[in-house]
């Protein structure tokens, strides 16, 4: 599949992974709707995509607003949206005794129940139009217990439910589902959750957004797909 001139959204563009794919997407020929809270690095990003001949629309805020989330849904629905990649992602670190309701919630939230409302906001179109691609950002940890992850674990477990329950219903839809199962990856995500890690062994997301466009580019004859790539222990 050409991806040139498809309209993606990609979530938690501004940095990590989703910058990474921003980036070899719109080389490829897509044009994109970026999203991230931080402003300032979407339309850094957005000028350079703009400046190599792509589209691009940027909204900047926090997708846990529900004005924001209905401001990206209807541009999907503006632009018919072709792919859609659920990548913006928070991690903790903490024994459950530790995390606080308000963390939990976000943990959830971000990792799971938007990308369930941005997948809800767009299979109807999706399905009308036979056609569809919905980039699932997951992980290691949504696959395998990893210690002190338990929310998180939690959140990409039940994500990774979700496109497995997802798929029976969308079954001769001409809709691909594609999961990206990475381990850790040498972005900011520690940073976030404020637990900073030496990061020189972790994997590359440029290599993770390699494999993504890759299973982007595979034949309408080929279902849904998989990347697992964990790092060298
Ligand atoms: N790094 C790893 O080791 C690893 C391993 C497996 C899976 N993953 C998954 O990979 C995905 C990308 O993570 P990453 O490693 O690239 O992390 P990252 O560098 O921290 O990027 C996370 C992205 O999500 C955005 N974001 C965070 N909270 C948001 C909110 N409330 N509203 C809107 N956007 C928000 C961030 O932008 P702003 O801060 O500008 O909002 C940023 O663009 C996540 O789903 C993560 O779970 C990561």
């Amino acid at each position: 599949m050409t991806l040139k001139d498809k309209w993606i959204l990609i979530t938690g563009a501004s940095k990590g992974l989703g910058r990474e794919m921003a980036i070899l997407l719109a080389r490829a020929g897509a044009n994109l709707i970026l999203t991230a809270r931080t402003a300032e690095l979407l339309e850094e990003l957005k000028a350079g995509i703009v400046a190599g001949g792509s589209e691009c629309l940027a909204i900047a805020g926090d997708l846990r607003d529900n004005s924001v989330l209905e401001s990206v849904k209807s541009l999907c629905i503006e632009k018919e949206l072709d792919i859609l990649v659920n990548n913006a992602g928070v991690v903790d670190i903490t024994k459950l005794e530790g995390v606080s309701d308000e963390r939990v919630d976000e943990v959830i939230e971000l990792n799971l129940t938007i990308p369930i409302k941005l997948t809800k906001g767009v299979i109807e179109m999706f399905k009308k139009r036979k056609s569809g691609v919905i980039v699932n950002v997951n992980s290691a940890g949504g696959k395998k217990p990893v210690p002190d992850h338990t929310i998180y674990c939690a959140s990409k477990y039940g994500f990774n439910g979700f496109a497995e329950t997802l798929k029976l219903e969308i079954k001769g839809f001409g809709i691909r589902i594609i999961s990206v199962c990475p381990g850790k990856m040498a972005t900011e995500l520690f940073n976030a959750a404020d637990r900073p890690m030496d990061t020189k062994a972790f994997i590359d997301p440029r290599e993770v957004a390699e494999g993504v466009l890759y299973m982007l580019e595979m034949s309408s004859k080929c279902s849904h797909a998989e990347l697992n790539v964990d790092r060298m222990s």
